[in-house]
């Protein structure tokens, strides 16, 4: 079984839910605390054991190339200034020579597309895709679990949670199989079904482990729901054809492409945190007697 080494990061879309201010800034660079998106699904890759890092980007998304390489003036002045905890900060963040490539996706055809636009990177290796917007508090990071379970079970492995059945029209819902403590054998699988239509409440969420081969499905580039090239298509059509496996989630997921569950990311982290607790904590506490 080859191990999981690479994986891609997509980050062509446009960011509807969040303009304006997404028209310059990349959603993914949307700070949780003080450090975006995409840092927490890279800082989770690098935990599991990625070697390399594949960026699937789109116009006006330099800002998270720029925050991967070096900025040799800002580092000097933190430097001269004896700022040397912001220096590892901005240090820790980089991604070593090599290690890293930028993709265009050209047109934000949606997330099945933007899996292809890597294909010559990935060639004939199983690898993982994160989707920074979908943020996860684990103790275990979700992307480790995920890499154990393909160890054992091989084929493709994706995240899974729990929604309300009025939500499934929002997610790509599975029908589940046989379980076994958290794992969850795949049958099938639908994107954005309509209540009515959906197999069960399960939902995918942003991590996937997946055999290449998926992407001989994408190239058929079948559009789907939303009139998108849907990743979850493609996923169905490996049901059968190679082991198909679902974790569900160990930790709280909060969807950061949405307003509310990034707000609400924001407080959560800043909770966790030893510098911030007390105050926050505070300071929401008098919000909501103010607002009572
Ligand atoms: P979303 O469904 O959240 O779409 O994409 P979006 O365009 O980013 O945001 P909204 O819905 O318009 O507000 C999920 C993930 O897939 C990537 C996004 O960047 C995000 O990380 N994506 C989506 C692409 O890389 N390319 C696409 O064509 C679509």
């Amino acid at each position: 079984m080859k191990p999981v080494r690479k994986a891609i990061f997509p980050v062509g879309g446009l960011g509807t839910r969040f303009l304006p201010a997404t028209k310059a800034l990349p959603k993914e660079m949307l700070p949780i605390v003080d450090k975006p998106l995409i840092e927490y699904a890279v800082d989770e890759a690098r935990d599991a054991g990625i070697e390399e890092f594949i960026f699937v980007t789109g116009r006006g998304k330099s800002a998270i190339e720029d925050h991967f390489d070096n900025n040799y003036e800002l580092e000097q002045t933190l430097a001269e200034r004896g700022k040397q905890e912001e220096l590892d900060q901005v240090n820790q963040a980089k991604l070593k020579p090599g290690q890293v490539a930028y993709i265009r996706q050209m047109s934000p055809l949606g997330l099945g597309h933007a899996v292809w636009c890597a294909r010559n990177l990935i060639n004939d290796e199983p690898f993982a895709v994160l989707l920074a917007d979908d943020l996860i508090k684990a103790d275990k990071p979700t992307l480790t679990e995920m890499i154990e379970v393909y160890e054992t079970r091989g084929g493709n492995v994706v995240s899974l949670m729990e929604v309300p059945a009025h939500h499934t029209s929002r997610y790509g819902i599975v029908e589940p199989g046989d379980s076994a403590g958290r794992i969850v054998e795949i049958r099938g699988m639908v994107e954005k079904p309509a209540p009515a239509d959906a197999p069960s409440n399960l939902a995918i969420v942003g991590r996937y482990v997946l055999q290449p081969s998926v992407m001989h499905h994408l190239s058929a580039a079948e559009t789907g729901a939303g009139n998108e090239i849907q990743l979850t298509d493609s996923m169905m059509k490996m049901v059968g054809e190679v082991p198909f496996n679902g974790l569900r989630l160990g930790g709280t997921r909060y969807d950061c492409g949405d307003k509310a569950g990034f707000l609400a990311a924001g407080i959560a982290f800043a909770l966790m945190r030893d510098d911030m607790a007390t105050e926050i904590r505070e300071r929401v506490s008098h919000l909501l007697t103010d607002t009572a």
